[in-house]
């Protein structure tokens, strides 16, 4: 299922990340600030437990978070949405995996991971700013459904539709939560309007 976020606050936040004027300081900053808020709207049904809080003034009934989650961003450019959502969820564990999309044929490449051999989380959240041709996120989820996770969430800034399609048949079961739907590829590759190179943009690389 795809969930593109209506929030006044991701679509002004969105406005000023796309705008070819933001330099890399403020992007980081606004990756980080919308990971945040897209981490709130896609966690709205982690399971609970029951607890019971002394408060100063009595007791009060409370609930704490049951799953253990774990956070996969996708390098690089999935680092930057990492900070933003360990700040809602601190409990998180972090697994990396390193991927980059060969420019001639689009196809990802895997260059890192360190899994163990062993799942450790109950709840994997996908963070990779950029759902382009789902190459890169389809490779993800099956590295992740082989390490034996079976709850995945992705969780990224712009997708476009060529990469829902692609995710919705080869992983049906994973919910994308994204801040925009945009329109289209270009001939090589890129998210129209996009924002252009994620991790550029981050690091300063273009
Ligand atoms: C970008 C982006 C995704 C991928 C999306 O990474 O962060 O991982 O492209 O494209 P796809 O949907 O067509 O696979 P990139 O390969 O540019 O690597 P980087 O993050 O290291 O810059
Ligand atoms: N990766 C990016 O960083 N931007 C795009 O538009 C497509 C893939």
């Amino acid at each position: 299922m795809l969930y593109a976020s209506s929030h006044p606050l991701v679509r002004h936040k969105m406005s000023l990340l796309r705008s070819v004027s933001t330099e890399p300081k403020k992007f980081r900053e606004l990756v980080r600030e919308l990971a945040m808020l897209l981490c709130y709207e896609a966690t709205l049904d982690l399971d609970l437990v029951p607890d019971t809080v002394a408060t100063p003034m009595g007791t009060a009934e409370g609930a704490q978070l049951r799953t253990k989650i774990g956070l996969i961003p996708v390098l690089r450019a999935g680092l930057g949405m990492v900070d933003g959502v360990l700040e809602m969820i601190p409990t998180a564990q972090v697994w990396h995996i390193g991927l980059y999309r060969d420019e001639r044929t689009l196809h990802p490449v895997e260059y890192y991971n360190k899994l163990p051999t062993e799942p450790t989380v109950q709840l994997s959240l996908v963070l990779d700013p950029m759902l382009a041709t789902g190459g890169s996120a389809e490779a993800t989820i099956d590295i992740l459904k082989r390490w034996g996770s079976v709850r995945i969430k992705y969780l990224g800034l712009i997708a476009a539709p060529e990469g829902v399609e692609r995710l919705a048949r080869s992983h049906p079961d994973v919910d994308v939560h994204v801040a925009a739907l945009d329109e289209r590829l270009n001939d090589v590759g890129y998210i129209v309007p996009g924002l252009g190179d994620a991790g550029d943009r981050q690091f300063g690389t273009g």
